[in-house]
C-alpha cells in the first residue's frame, strides 16, 4: 500500500471557492489570498477527459506570464506526463485534455477565441476587463464533448477599468459565499420564449486567508498597510467602496443623510423652485449607451441632478440601439410628465459631435425635427475633469456643489466606477461606462465655478504608525484633511 503525497492543497478559503457548484464563481478581494493558485489549479478538475479544454485568461501577455509559471510550478506536479508548449501557451495531458493561456488586450485578440470552445473558461483579474470582454467569452463556453462539465470562474483584486461591474454583478448583488440567480430569456427557433436560470457567486478574499503566504513572509501585510489609505483598504481588506486608480476618490454616497444632505453628493429627490434654471446634458450612443441627464441650479450656482434617462440594455456599457428621433420623443414625454420639468423652459447641451452630417442627417439634425434642441458643448476634457472634481469638493460645512437625486441609478453607478487612463494618467479611461460623466462634463463646462479658497486639493494624510485604528479601515476618509 504506497500513500499519497500531497501535491498542492488548498487552504479553507480556496477550498471554499474550488467546492462552488455555481456557473460563475468570482473569488476576489485583498491581494496574495491565493486567489491565482487556486484558479490555475482549478482548471485541472477535468484533464483525465480526453475532449476537455480549459482556458485561463489575462489581460496582457506579461502578465500571463507569471500565470504560466504558476502552471509549470504546479501541473507537472500533480501530472509529471504532462507536456507544456511554450509557443502555444498550452497544455496536453496524458489523456489529450487541454489546458490553454491566453491574453485579451486587444478587440482583435477576440479572434483568436472565435469558433473555439472552452469546457472551462478562468479570469484572473478579473477587473481588468471590460464586461464586454467577459460576456463575449460566455459564447466560447461550451462543451466540447459529452461529460464534461462547463462553467466559468474568475479571480481578483478592487480596482481596475472592470471595479464598477464587477462590484454590481458579484460583490453588491447578494451576500457573500450565497447562490444569486440571473433569468435570461431565451427565444426558441419557433419563436416561443423560456426563462432560463444561471447561478453565481461571489467568494471574498483577505489576505489572511493564505496562511502559507503569511509563515513564509510575515511582512507581506506591512508592505500592505504602508500603502495609501485607498490601495490598502482595498488589497489588504478587499474593500471594493474605494480603490487606487478611483478617479472621484471623493465621491460620497450616504443614506443616512439623504435629509440634511451634509457630506453626501446623494440625496433625497424634492420639489424644483420654479425660478431655477433647468439644463439638460447629452452624450449620444447608439451600441453603446446614450445618457441625458436634468440638472437644476440654486441660486449659489450649485447643480442638482434631478432625472436622468440612460440608453443601456441592463449589461453594462450596452446600449439600446435608439434611433435619435425616439431618444428625443422620450425626451418630450419626460419633459411634458416630470413634475419638476412640466412647463420649464430647458437648456440643452450635448456633445459636439451630433452635429457631424456624414453624408445623412446629424443626430442633433434628426432630433430637432423632434422638437428637441441642443448647443454644441465644450468637450475640453481636462477643464471638464477639474469642473467636476471642483464641484464634488465638500466645504467646511460638508456641502459640494453637485447633488444628485437618489433616484438617479445610473448616475450613482456609474461616476464612482471611473478609473485614469493607464497611459493619459490625468485622464479619465474611455473604456469604462463614461458616457453619464461626459453628459455632466457639458453643463458644468456651461455653468463654471472656481474651485474653493483653499480646498484645492484634497491630500490623504495618513499615519504609518497609526494603522491598527479598527473601524478606521472602512472609512478611509478619515485619513483625508484640506490643505
Ligand atoms: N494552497 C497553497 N499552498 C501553498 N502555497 C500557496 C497556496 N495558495 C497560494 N499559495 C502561495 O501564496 C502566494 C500568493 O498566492 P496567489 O498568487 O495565488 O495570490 P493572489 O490572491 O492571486 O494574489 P494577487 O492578489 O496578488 O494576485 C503565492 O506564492 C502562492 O504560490
Ligand atoms: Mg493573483
Amino acid at each position: 500500500m504506497g500513500h499519497k503525497r500531497v501535491l498542492w492543497s488548498p487552504q479553507p478559503k480556496q477550498a471554499a471557492f474550488l467546492r462552488r457548484g455555481e456557473y460563475e464563481a468570482f473569488y476576489g478581494g485583498a491581494a496574495g489570498g491565493g486567489k491565482s493558485d487556486a484558479l490555475v489549479s482549478e482548471a485541472l478538475r477535468q484533464v483525465h477527459i480526453p475532449h476537455y479544454k480549459g482556458l485561463i485568461v489575462r489581460r496582457t501577455y506579461p502578465e500571463l506570464e507569471e500565470l504560466m509559471e504558476k502552471s509549470l510550478a504546479l501541473y507537472p506536479r500533480a501530472f509529471p506526463k504532462a507536456k507544456f508548449n511554450a509557443s502555444s501557451h498550452s497544455w496536453r495531458f496524458p489523456s489529450g485534455a487541454r489546458v490553454l493561456f491566453g491574453s485579451m488586450q486587444h478587440a482583435k485578440d477576440r479572434l483568436k477565441y472565435q469558433g473555439r470552445a472552452f469546457d472551462f473558461i478562468g479570469f484572473d483579474e478579473l477587473t481588468h476587463f471590460t464586461w464586454d470582454e467577459y460576456s463575449y467569452l460566455f459564447s466560447r463556453n461550451r462543451p466540447n464533448g459529452p461529460g464534461t462539465r462547463v462553467y466559468m470562474r474568475a479571480t481578483g483584486n478592487p480596482g481596475g477599468i472592470g471595479h464598477g461591474w464587477v462590484k454590481a454583478r458579484f460583490v453588491t448583488a447578494g451576500p457573500p459565499q450565497t447562490t444569486l440567480w440571473e433569468e435570461v430569456e431565451v427565444r426558441l427557433p419557433d419563436g416561443r420564449r423560456e426563462t432560463h436560470y444561471r447561478s453565481r457567486v461571489f467568494i471574498p478574499a483577505t489576505v489572511f486567508d493564505n496562511r502559507k503566504l503569511l509563515q513564509n513572509d510575515p511582512n507581506y501585510i506591512d508592505n500592505l498597510a504602508l500603502m495609501s489609505p485607498a490601495e490598502r483598504d482595498a488589497l489588504l481588506y478587499g474593500n471594493w467602496d474605494t480603490f487606487a486608480g478611483q478617479v472621484f476618490a471623493e465621491w460620497q454616497n450616504d443614506p443616512a443623510r439623504y435629509q440634511d444632505r451634509i457630506n453626501t453628493h446623494v440625496i433625497a429627490p424634492f420639489r424644483v423652485p420654479e425660478n431655477w434654471r433647468i439644463w439638460r446634458g447629452f452624450d449620444w450612443g447608439y451600441s453603446r449607451p446614450f445618457s441625458v441627464g436634468w440638472y437644476a441650479v440654486d441660486h449659489d450656482r450649485r447643480l442638482y441632478r434631478i432625472r436622468e434617462l440612460y440608453g443601456c440594455t441592463g449589461a453594462p456599457n450596452q446600449g439600446v440601439r435608439w434611433e435619435p428621433a425616439r431618444v428625443a420623443q422620450e425626451i418630450r414625454r419626460i419633459e411634458a410628465e416630470d413634475p419638476n420639468l412640466k412647463g420649464r423652459r430647458v437648456h440643452g447641451v450635448a456633445d459636439p459631435a451630433i452635429f457631424n452630417d456624414a453624408g445623412t442627417e446629424s443626430v442633433a439634425a434628426l432630433m430637432e425635427r423632434q422638437g428637441v434642441y441642443w448647443d454644441r458643448g465644450d468637450h475640453d476634457r481636462m477643464a471638464g475633469l477639474m469642473q467636476v472634481h471642483h464641484r464634488l469638493a465638500f466645504d467646511d460645512g460638508g456641502i459640494p456643489m453637485l447633488y444628485v437625486f437618489s433616484t438617479c441609478k445610473h448616475f450613482i453607478r456609474t461616476l464612482p466606477a471611473l478609473v485614469y487612463d493607464e497611459t493619459d494618467v490625468e485622464d479619465v479611461d474611455t473604456g469604462g461606462e463614461d458616457h453619464i460623466y461626459d453628459e455632466l462634463r457639458y453643463v458644468c463646462m456651461e455653468n463654471p465655478i472656481a474651485p474653493r479658497p483653499g480646498a484645492q486639493r484634497r491630500v490623504v494624510v495618513w499615519d504609518p504608525l497609526d494603522l491598527e485604528e479598527g473601524d478606521r479601515k472602512l472609512e478611509p476618509y478619515a485619513f483625508y484633511r484640506r490643505i
